[in-house]
């Protein structure tokens, strides 16, 4: 997979795609993060990528020139699954929207910044706009770092244990059941006695039910869905 952020702060991303799962995944080749500058693509001579709005609306716009030579420039280059604009006015991102991104073969993040970008952008380019709560950021690159954290460790060979994704809180409209580790008695605290138990069967429906029940307790919305 190959995902491409436009963004005007390239070095807020950098730190969120170099450590853990999300750098391995770039080292293991399994997929690849490319973070443009969108002042590159401007031909103004200050890299001036902002300017005011039309009609007196406070704030300051991103402009149409840098993002459509870059967008263009990009989709000269390849195919994209989808074009994304990071707002808090886009759907909002879950699960079931990571694991549909997480099967593309390429896509394009346009983080969103100031007072957001000129609205002919969004008609012309953006398939999907994707918020990821309903607060407000001071951009999206944050966002955008989520939308990848979340996707690219769903990419079969992520994880070094396949099914570990798979049994996330959220892939069964369900949050994760309770874990435990060594030892299995501290201070008096102990582990269940069925995960000890060496009964798998036993040990599947004591997970599932524990699931239920912390779903219905702390996000009884999942249940509806
Ligand atoms: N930009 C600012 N706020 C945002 C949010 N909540 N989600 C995505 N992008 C944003």
């Amino acid at each position: 997979m190959r995902i491409d952020i436009l963004t005007v702060l390239p070095e807020l991303l950098d730190s969120p795609l170099q450590h853990s799962i999300v750098k391995r995944v770039q080292e293991k080749g399994l997929a690849e993060i490319h973070i443009h500058n969108l002042r590159n693509f401007t031909t103004d001579k200050h890299k001036k990528v902002d300017d005011y709005a039309f009609g007196g609306e406070a704030g300051m716009v991103m402009m149409i020139e840098p993002v459509d030579n870059a967008i263009s420039y990009l989709k000269s280059q390849r195919n994209y699954d989808e074009i994304i604009y990071t707002s808090p006015d886009g759907e909002k991102f879950n699960q079931k929207t990571a694991n549909k991104f997480s099967s593309f073969k390429n896509i394009l993040i346009l983080c969103g910044h100031y007072k957001g970008i000129d609205q002919r952008i969004r008609d012309q380019y953006i398939t999907k706009e994707i918020s990821i709560g309903d607060y407000v950021l001071t951009g999206g690159e944050l966002a955008a770092a989520v939308i990848i954290d979340s996707i690219v460790r769903l990419i079969p060979g992520a994880i070094s244990d396949e099914t570990s994704a798979l049994s996330d809180s959220f892939q069964d409209n369900l949050l994760a059941p309770p874990v435990y580790t060594r030892p299995s008695e501290y201070k008096g605290l102990k582990v269940p006695d069925v995960l000890l138990s060496g009964n798998f069967k036993k040990i599947d429906n004591w997970k599932m039910q524990q699931a239920e029940e912390k779903t219905q307790k702390l996000r009884p919305d999942l249940l509806d869905d």
